[in-house]
C-alpha cells in the first residue's frame, strides 16, 4: 500500500493548477446513462473514484474512455445491466448516482446500498423516497434497493435536509419524468448548477438550480453533448490553506474564487492575504494566524469537506477555535491523529476546540478519508521532520497528481511504494 512520506518546515511558493471537480464529474459521468447519445466531458480529474464509476458505467454496458489528459466520452446505446454492485459501492458511495438515471430512463435499477462509512451513518432514504414519489415502486431486498416504474411522473419533492446527491440523482430522473417536479430544501451547491447546465446542453428543461428550489419540466428524451467540468473548489481551498499553513505565496490557478467565497472569505478573517481574480486566487500566509470558529453548512456556507484542513491551520492559531460540523456525525477522525502530532484539540460533541501555537511533530498517522488525508499532509508540512501519511488511497479517491503538484511548490513530499 503507498504511503506519503513529507518533511515539514518549506514555505510553499509557485503556481499550482486545479484540476476539474470530481464532485461534479462523477454525477456528469452518471448523466450519460440518460441518452444513447456520446457525452463528451472535459476537465474530468483522473482520480480512483472517476476510474471507479468508469468501471461501474462499464459494467453496465456502457462504452466509456476517460483520459489523464480530462477529456472523457462515455456513450450509453444499450445497457446489458441495470446494477450498481455492492463490490463498487462499498469503495464509492457515488455510485448510488446511477439509480435516479436508470429508472429515469429505463423504469429500473438495482442498486447496492451504500451503509455506513468513516464520517457518519450517511443514509440514502431521501433519494430513494424521492423516486417513491415520482411513482417508482422501490423495495430493499439483500442490502439492495431495487426500483422500477413505467415512466416516472413529476412530484413536489421536500427534502427533509440537504443532500447534494440526492438533489442530483432527482433532478436525472425528473428530467425523463412526466411532467413537472419541484424540488424543494434542494441543494445549491456549484456542482448542483454544473449538472443542470450539462443536463440543459442535453435538452433538459430544468430552473432554479442554484437555489433551494428546483423547477424540473419532464422530456421525452435527452440527446448527447459536450461539457466542461468546473472545477475542484475543494481542491483548490486544500492549496489555499498549504499556502497559509506554511506562511508561503501560492498562485492558485484555473480555479474559480466563486465557487469559493466562504473558505476565502475565512482565510482572510484569519489574517491571510486573499487576491482572487476571474480564475485564480493568489494566497500569501502571515503571522500571526488568528484562531476563528467556524461552523460548516451546505453550501454556501463553510463547506464540511474543508473543515479538516481549516482545523490543521488552526493548530497553527493564537488564540482558541471552535470548529463545529454540522454534516456529518463523525468527521473529526483527523483531529485525533493530529493530537499525535502535538496538537491541543478536545472533541465535544460536534465541535472540535482546537488551541493554537501548537508545535507540531512529524509521526506516522493513518487518514480516515479523503479530506482527512488531505489535512493530515497539511499538518505534515508545518511538522518539524518527518511525518508519514498511510493509506493513501484516501487521498488518491480525489486529488489528482497532489504530490506532484506540491512538489512543484517546493514541498519535500514522495510516495512510498
Ligand atoms: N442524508 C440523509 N438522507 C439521505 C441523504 C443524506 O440523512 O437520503 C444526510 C447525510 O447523512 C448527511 C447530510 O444528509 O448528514 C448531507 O449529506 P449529502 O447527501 O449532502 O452528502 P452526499 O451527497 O453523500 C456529497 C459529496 C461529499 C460532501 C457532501 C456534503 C459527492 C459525490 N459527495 O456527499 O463529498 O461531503 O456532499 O457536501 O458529491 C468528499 O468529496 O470528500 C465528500 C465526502
Amino acid at each position: 500500500m503507498d504511503r506519503i512520506r513529507l518533511t515539514g518546515g518549506v514555505k510553499l511558493r509557485g503556481r499550482v493548477q486545479i484540476s476539474g471537480a470530481k464532485n461534479a464529474a462523477l454525477p456528469a459521468m452518471a448523466a450519460s446513462l440518460l441518452t444513447s447519445q456520446p457525452v463528451f466531458l472535459d476537465n474530468v480529474p483522473y482520480v480512483r473514484d472517476i476510474l471507479t464509476m468508469k468501471t461501474l458505467l462499464t459494467e453496465m454496458g456502457v462504452e466509456a474512455e476517460v483520459r489523464p489528459d480530462g477529456t472523457s466520452m462515455l456513450r450509453a446505446a444499450t445497457l446489458s445491466s441495470f446494477e450498481a454492485p455492492y463490490e463498487l459501492v462499498k469503495t464509492m458511495r457515488a455510485s448510488i448516482l446511477v439509480l435516479g438515471p436508470l429508472v429515469g430512463r429505463f423504469g429500473r435499477a438495482r442498486a447496492s446500498l451504500p451503509g455506513g462509512c468513516a464520517i457518519g451513518s450517511r443514509p440514502v432514504n431521501m433519494h430513494i423516497e424521492g423516486l417513491e414519489q415520482m411513482g417508482a415502486k422501490c423495495e430493499i431486498r439483500h442490502g439492495y434497493v431495487e426500483a422500477s416504474a413505467p415512466r416516472l411522473k413529476g412530484a413536489r419533492i421536500l427534502f427533509d435536509t440537504v443532500t447534494v446527491t440526492g438533489t442530483e440523482n432527482l433532478m436525472m430522473a425528473a428530467s425523463l419524468a412526466e411532467g413537472e417536479t419541484l424540488l424543494d430544501n434542494a441543494a445549491c451547491e456549484p456542482e448542483i448548477v454544473d449538472l443542470a447546465d450539462l443536463l440543459r446542453d442535453m435538452g433538459a428543461r430544468i430552473e432554479g438550480d442554484g437555489t433551494r428550489t428546483i423547477r424540473i419540466h419532464g422530456v421525452a428524451e435527452l440527446d448527447g453533448c459536450a461539457h466542461r467540468v468546473i472545477p475542484d473548489r475543494i481542491e483548490a481551498g486544500t492549496y489555499a490553506v498549504a499556502a497559509a499553513i506554511t506562511r508561503g505565496a501560492v498562485q492558485i490557478e484555473n480555479c474559480c474564487p466563486a465557487h469559493m467565497a466562504a473558505i476565502l472569505t475565512q482565510l482572510e478573517r484569519v489574517g491571510v492575504e486573499v487576491e482572487a481574480e476571474a480564475d485564480c486566487v493568489r494566497i500569501r500566509g502571515r503571522d500571526p494566524i488568528r484562531s476563528r470558529d467556524i461552523t460548516t453548512n451546505p453550501y454556501p456556507g463553510f463547506p464540511t469537506d474543508m473543515q479538516a484542513q481549516y482545523l490543521a491551520l488552526m493548530t497553527q492559531g493564537d488564540g482558541v477555535a471552535a470548529i463545529t460540523e454540522t454534516i456529518f456525525e463523525n468527521r473529526f477522525m483527523h483531529a485525533l491523529e493530529m493530537i499525535r502530532m502535538g496538537a491541543d484539540i478536545t472533541i465535544e460533541g460536534s465541535s472540535a476546540l482546537v488551541r493554537g501555537g501548537s508545535l507540531l511533530t512529524g509521526a506516522h498517522v493513518l487518514a480516515s478519508d479523503l479530506r482527512a488525508s488531505a489535512s493530515l499532509v497539511l499538518a505534515g508540512l508545518v511538522a518539524q521532520g518527518e511525518t508519514i501519511v498511510d493509506r493513501v488511497y484516501h487521498l488518491d479517491r480525489g486529488y489528482c497528481r497532489i504530490e506532484e503538484k506540491l512538489v512543484g511548490l517546493g514541498a519535500r513530499i514522495e510516495r512510498i511504494r
